[in-house]
């Protein structure tokens, strides 16, 4: 038996792939793959969210600014272990999440066993079906924390997955209360977007074993995929706030702008990868 065996240490990109090439078998283990990695996901997180980057702030402010410290009921899609959610929701109110009621989705059900500690309530449930039957069914706000970009419709044309996509972005929007506001981070695709196969390849007594790999699946979007996004799902471009970043980054500012504005002024392309982080205003 190995001493040791660290599973989040390297992230390795292997192929850009179209959604309809996606093997629906490796694609249904993605909550397993996920579980595996809850624990480390969580610490790596927690240092993460220690840090307070750009992009929680952001989010933070866009809550702040709406809701002005009033009561909020909250809806997490994809969760996993909470912790950047939690960082930022503790911001809005406080330690306990006095005027934040928030109820958490995931597919995983280890994600949400570290989740549940945070006072989320918690639901092993896909997000890409209807909002679970025994969750409120309006909210304040419905956030995608570095989730939306694994809504993948393997085995299907590009179309027929984007066209899919709006529906479902359609439903959650539908789901906002009046005044609500629709949170996304994705990942942003500065030419040809694509899907992508990527592995966590685990560590064991420090060396990397690629037989054991954990495959995951995820597609970034570029300028031409969320306008088709927002037409097909009906949200008034007028509604819809971009901003840009790398999760990891603490310095680097985050530009605003409009979806016109980025056709004039491309965002910039980070080290690692430029997320973008969407607001959408009902
Ligand atoms: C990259 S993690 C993000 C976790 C957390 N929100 C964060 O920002 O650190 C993506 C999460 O989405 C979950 N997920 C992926 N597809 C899902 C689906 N169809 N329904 C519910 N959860 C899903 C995974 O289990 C995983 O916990």
């Amino acid at each position: 038996m190995p001493s040791e065996i660290k599973w989040k240490i390297r992230d390795d990109y292997t192929k850009a792939l179209r959604e309809s090439e996606i093997s629906k078998e490796e694609y249904k283990r993605l909550a397993i793959n996920f579980g595996i990695v809850s624990d480390s996901y969580d610490e790596g997180n927690r240092n993460e969210a220690d840090m307070s980057n750009e992009l929680t702030d952001r989010v933070l402010k866009m809550l702040q600014e709406s809701f002005l410290g009033k009561p909020i009921r909250v809806l997490l899609l994809g969760c996993g272990p909470g912790t950047v959610e939690y960082s930022i929701l503790r911001e809005y109110g406080g330690d306990d999440l006095e005027n934040v009621e928030v109820h958490a989705v995931d597919l995983s059900a280890k994600m949400l066993d570290i989740a549940k500690q945070y006072g989320f309530n918690v639901y092993v449930h896909d997000m890409k079906d209807r909002i679970p039957k025994e969750a409120p069914q309006k909210y304040d706000a419905i956030i995608w924390m570095g989730s939306f970009m694994h809504v993948l419709y393997p085995g299907v044309s590009s179309e027929e997955a984007d066209l899919q996509r709006a529906n479902l972005l359609k439903r959650y929007y539908d789901a906002l209360l009046p005044g609500g506001q629709m949170i996304i981070e994705s990942f942003y695709a500065h030419g040809e977007s694509s899907a992508w196969e990527y592995a966590r390849v685990p560590i064991i007594d420090g060396v990397p074993n690629k037989e054991d790999r954990l495959l995951f699946y995820l597609r970034d979007f570029n300028l031409k995929d969320l306008e088709r996004l927002g037409r097909n799902a009906e949200i008034p471009r007028e509604n819809v706030q971009l901003f840009f970043t790398d999760r990891h980054a603490t310095q680097e500012g985050i530009i605003y702008c409009s979806i016109d504005e980025i056709r004039r002024n491309p965002p910039p392309q980070y080290e690692q990868a430029t997320m973008m982080l969407i607001n959408l205003v009902k």
